[in-house]
Formats: structure tokens, sequence, C-alpha cells
């Protein structure tokens, strides 16, 4: 992890380190079996060439430091949304959004050294223009609201105009990062070393992304498990979702004509009643995740259901993205055992061709769902084994580690889990032989079938304790 404990005190988060009532950090003897078997360079630069007595006199104070560089990422994740509002967001701007195609327009590659360069595209200079009159008078919009605090952070103040000059720079070189991480990970050579493939984002800023997709291939990873007898009818209690997210605005499903929201805890309880899994007393749901804004939209959302109120989902979809049969399905029928439809106001017309479903979340449903802080990483909930979960979710999250931190989370969430409770994840993980969890089998699922083109969608791992 090359991100030091410098920048997370000049942020101010030290404290972090304060232990919370209940979590405790992953200890050495879970670390020890997983140091054995990895290859020396996949060790964490700190601890290589130690002996196992060095590492495990290191092990509490290299914990610590690495949850407070892990935190820190989530800064930079909170800034790459920033920069994906810039290029996709409709709230701030009567411009159309960059779609993927502009998007490989505004890199241009130099010809005397082959090295990408970044040349902003008239639609972008365009976009910043009406993105900085936006900052400095946001206008009651949340995501102006944050793109202004990450501003802030780099000590830019866009109502000047040595500001504003200083902000489109700042804007052009992180538009041109951010566009750049887009090639890099469509454009992935699926010949790279396995590790590469499976850990491709573990050098990003930490995004809270989510979309609808991913929770239908988990309702068919449900089915499956049903089918093959590894959830028995009724009896799933107690479910974690580590990482639920909060969309913020992304080059695919993710808009900004409606509120940030999270989809995948809600998603859940849905399934689980659907497919019959859910016990006649209802399902209680931990959202653990480390990033402020996630956790305290929930705090948000349970305050106002505490009042009666329903939370509103919106949900996209955009008619020129070719979604499968399935996915269309599953998009209409979300949402049914949770709620009612609710209306939603049209879209506007720089949204582009996109549909969109409204569900009232019922408030019991939302109570249900309780958020923590945990950094999965390195640190696990103390659970008496009465009220260790069933099942386990954290998709889209394990790819931004290294194989060193995914095997700690491997060995965190095993402890969370209740002997035979099931983990789902979409992220391809190295099953060590010293993991407590077992692959028990997986299901494939197809999003978007691309005439001409292989179609895209996630295999989801069960994994067993
Ligand atoms: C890319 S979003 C994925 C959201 C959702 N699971 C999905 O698949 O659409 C990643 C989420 O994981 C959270 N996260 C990342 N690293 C984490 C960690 N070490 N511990 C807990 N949560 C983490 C982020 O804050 C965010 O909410």
């Amino acid at each position: 992890m090359v991100r030091g404990s410098l920048v997370v005190a000049a942020l101010g988060l030290g404290a972090v380190l304060s232990a919370q009532a209940g979590i405790a950090y992953v200890p050495f003897a879970d670390a020890k079996p997983i140091l054995e078997v990895i290859q020396p360079q996949l060790w964490p630069a700190a601890l290589q060439g130690k002996s196992p007595a060095a590492v495990e006199a290191l092990w509490s104070d290299w914990v610590k430091r690495e949850d407070m560089a892990i935190r820190a990422r989530v800064l930079e994740g909170d800034g790459d949304s920033v920069i994906n509002f810039l290029l996709f967001g409709t709230s701030f701007t009567t411009q159309p959004r960059v779609t993927e195609n502009e998007l490989a327009g505004v890199l241009v590659r130099q010809r005397e050294t082959g090295a990408t360069r970044f040349v902003p595209s008239p639609l972008l200079e365009k976009r910043i223009d009406d993105f900085i009159a936006g900052l400095v008078s946001p206008g009651g919009n949340a995501r102006l609201e944050l793109a202004r605090q990450v501003i802030a952070r780099q000590s830019i103040n866009p109502s000047t105009d040595a500001g504003k000059a200083q902000l489109r720079r700042y804007l052009e070189d992180r538009a041109a990062v951010v566009g750049s991480a887009v090639h890099a990970s469509t454009l992935l050579d699926p010949n790279a070393p396995l590790v590469d493939q499976v850990t491709i984002f573990r050098d990003r800023g930490l995004s809270s992304d989510t979309s609808i997709a991913i929770d239908f291939g988990i309702e068919r990873a449900l089915e499956d498990v049903k089918s093959n007898g590894l959830l028995k009818p009724a009896l799933v209690r107690r479910v974690a979702i580590v990482g639920p997210g909060l969309d913020f605005t992304d080059k695919q499903e993710g808009h900004d004509f409606y509120p940030p929201q999270t989809i995948q805890p809600f998603a859940v309880i849905d399934s689980l009643t659907r497919l019959g899994l859910a016990a006649a007393g209802g399902v209680q749901v931990t959202a653990f995740d480390l990033s402020p804004r996630v956790l305290g939209h929930f705090e948000s959302a349970r305050a106002r259901a505490r009042q009666g109120t329903a939370y509103t989902l919106v949900l996209p979809r955009e008619l020129d993205r070719p979604w499968s049969r399935e996915l269309t399905g599953y998009w209409q029928r979300f949402g049914d055992r949770i709620g009612q439809t609710a209306t939603i106001a049209t879209p506007p017309p720089t949204a582009g061709r996109v549909a969109v479903r409204g569900v009232a979340v019922r408030p019991s449903v939302v109570l249900s769902v309780t958020p923590r802080d945990l950094n999965f990483v390195v640190q696990r909930a103390d659970l008496a084994a009465a009220d260790r979960f069933d099942l386990m979710l954290a998709t889209n999250i394990l790819l931004y580690y290294d194989v060193f931190e995914q095997s700690l989370a491997m060995a965190n969430i095993a402890k969370m889990l209740r002997p035979g409770g099931l983990f789902l994840t979409n992220d391809r993980v190295f099953e060590l032989p010293s993991s407590p969890l077992r692959s028990a089998g997986m299901t494939d699922v197809v999003y978007l079938e691309q005439p001409g083109a292989s179609a895209k969608g996630d295999r989801i791992t069960w994994y067993r304790r």
C-alpha cells in the first residue's frame, strides 16, 4: 500500500484509530497462515523481508496504519465521482452526457512517443464552464455540494478568476486520469497475469458507485443457492452487506436527475422475500461500510423512516443499452416485495433515451437496515455465535485490494458468518488453502447482449463457511 499515514494525518482522520465498540482488528494469528502461503512479493512492502517474529511484533501497528491508508482512499474515490459527475451529469448543464466513444475522443495518442496525451474536447470544455458556474451556486444540488467539498480540499476558491482558472486545470487533469482509467479497465488485456486482473483497482480511490445490474446477479445466485439446498426456505434472518454503495453518476446507468441513492440492501431483502428464503419474522440487514457519506445516507433514511417516510428508489434503464431479457424482467419486478410503485418526474432530455421506474420502499424495510462503520479488510465485528450472519455479500469491492488484503478480508468475513453460512461475491479472489471459506458453486449472469460482441455479465461465486 503506497499511501502513507502522513496523508491521513493531514486529512484529520486520526480519529479512526480509536477502537469502536464491538469491532476488532484482524489478529496476527489470522494473517500468519496467509503470509505463509502467498509469494513474498505479495506481502505488504512494510513487512517484506522480516522474520515471522518481527512481523508479529509489527502487526498491531501495521494494521492500524493500513486502516487509515484504506480510509484515505475514500476521499480519492469521492474526487473520482466528482469527475464522473462532470462527464456524465445533466443536473448542472444542458450539454449531452459524454459517451464512451467521446471519452475515447478526448484522449489522443501522441505519435512521436506513443504515450497517451489528453486533449479536452469542445463538449468537455462547455461542461467545465457549466460545472464551474454550478459550483459557485449549487442551489441545493447534493452532488454539487459534494463537489464543492472536494474542490475546497484542493484549496481552490471557484469564486475568484484565479480560482476558476486553477479549477479548470484541476478538472482537465483529473478528467484525463479518470478517462484513462476507464479505458484501462475496459481494455484490460485478458492475457495479463491473473494477479493483475483480480486486483485491477488496487491503486484507485474507493468508489461508491452502484447500479441495479449486480442485484439481478445476486437474485439469480440466491435462486441457484436455494435449489442446491445451501440456504433453506424461510430461514435467512441475519444478512450483512459489505459496501452497499451510493450511486452518484457514472458512464452506464448512473444518472443525476434524482438524489444519490443506495439500492443493494433493499434489493437483497426484495429477492430473499421473493424466493421464500426470508424468515417469517423478517430479515435484519447490517450495512457495513467505511465511507462516512454512505453511512450518513443510511442514518438520514432511517431518521425519515422513523417519521413514517418511505425511501424512494429511482431505477433508470437506458433504452439504447442492450439489456438482457432477464435483466429487464428483474427491473420490471424490482421492489414488489418491499414497497409500491412511485410516480417519478420525467427525466430531462439531456439524460438521453431513458425509462424510469420508481419504488417507494416501506419505512419498516428501511428500518431493518442498520449501517455500521467497518473496514472489512482489517476489521471484523465481534459477534456472539447466535448473532453471526446467515448470508454476507461484498460485490464490486475486492478488486480494489491486493491479494494479501483480499485474503485478510476473507478471513474477517469467515469470522462473521455462522457455520454453513454463505458469502457471495462477483470479484475473483484467490482461494488459499488456509481459507475457512470454500467455494461451493457459482452463477453466471448476462446483463448486456451485444450483437456481434461478447455478452457482458458477471460470475457470482458462492463461498461457504
Ligand atoms: C463500488 S461500490 C459497490 C457497491 C455495491 N456493492 C455494488 O456492487 O453495486 C464499493 C462500496 O464498498 C465500500 N468499501 C470499499 N472498501 C471497503 C472496505 N474496506 N470496507 C468496507 N466497505 C468498503 C465503498 O465505500 C462502497 O460503498
